[in-house]
């Protein structure tokens, strides 16, 4: 899959370099939330910011009241069978998922839930090559089963702790997966380097000056020699990877 992702980017970056972004394809993602306010920074600045300036990425925001049938805004209710928490209700997301699926095909509907899936760069990579994606925020105990069963094609979520909606969540993977949109980061191996491409933490980065304090660079950065230089960020990669994440080297 990555080698296949390295042949792919670099073709499509090759394309950006020539600033013909029309050869690129866009992604459009429309995010359905109670609290859209909240998902208005995170895409505002920086990189997501500069993917939506040069037309690669679109970002929605769909406020549920906007689509409930019921009365004073209402989304959520008691949760049959009893007890504590609140559920959010099918009918204002069945309306939100319908009148948005009329538009347009989607690839995936995704779930933002602390029982999904846990997010991973293997789960970017393979999101930044879709075109259509809706992300479902969920709040109080959820949504109703009903809409997973029915609508929801992958459920993630970003890690072993519960948040107190999707909506954070959500930007997380908005911002993983949109900087990988080609085009999006200026730098056509900046991608290909992070750490978790290649199975590996990324190696220690330094800048100037090349003596801080008495703290100096490794001299091989210093060498001049790209060949030297990749031997040893491989190396360090492996040595980060080993003391840090050694789970990562088995796989
Ligand atoms: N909603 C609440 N907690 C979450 C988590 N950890 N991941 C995704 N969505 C969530």
């Amino acid at each position: 899959m990555f080698r296949c992702l390295k042949v792919y980017w670099k073709f499509t970056y090759k394309c950006a370099s020539g600033l013909d972004f029309k050869l690129l394809t866009k992604m459009r993602i429309d995010i359905i939330t109670v609290l859209p306010e909240l998902l208005q920074s995170p895409f505002s600045h920086s990189m997501m910011k500069r993917a939506q300036d040069r037309g690669l990425l679109e970002v929605y925001t769909h406020n549920l009241r906007d689509f409930t049938p019921y009365k004073h805004g209402q989304v959520d209710d008691y949760q049959f069978g009893g007890g504590a928490g609140m559920v959010m209700m099918p009918e204002p997301l069945a309306n939100v998922l319908e009148h948005l699926k009329k538009e347009r095909d989607y690839d995936e509907v995704i779930y933002m839930t602390p029982d999904g899936a846990v997010f991973d760069q293997k789960t970017a990579n393979i999101l930044s090559l879709k075109q259509n994606l809706i992300v479902i925020c969920g709040h109080y105990k959820g949504i109703d089963e009903r809409i997973r069963e029915h609508f929801v094609t992958k459920e993630i979520s970003i890690g072993d702790y519960v948040l107190s909606g999707g909506e954070l969540a959500a930007a997380v993977i908005v911002d993983a997966v949109g900087r990988l949109i080609p085009g999006v980061l200026n730098d056509e191996t900046s991608a290909l380097m992070d750490s978790f491409q290649d199975g590996l933490l990324a190696p220690p980065v330094y800048t100037r000056p090349a003596d801080f304090r008495g703290w100096a660079v490794p001299e091989v950065l210093l060498s001049g020699d790209p060949k030297k230089v990749d031997t040893w960020r491989h190396e360090e990669s492996i040595k980060r990877t080993a003391e840090r994440r050694p789970g990562l080297l088995d796989s």
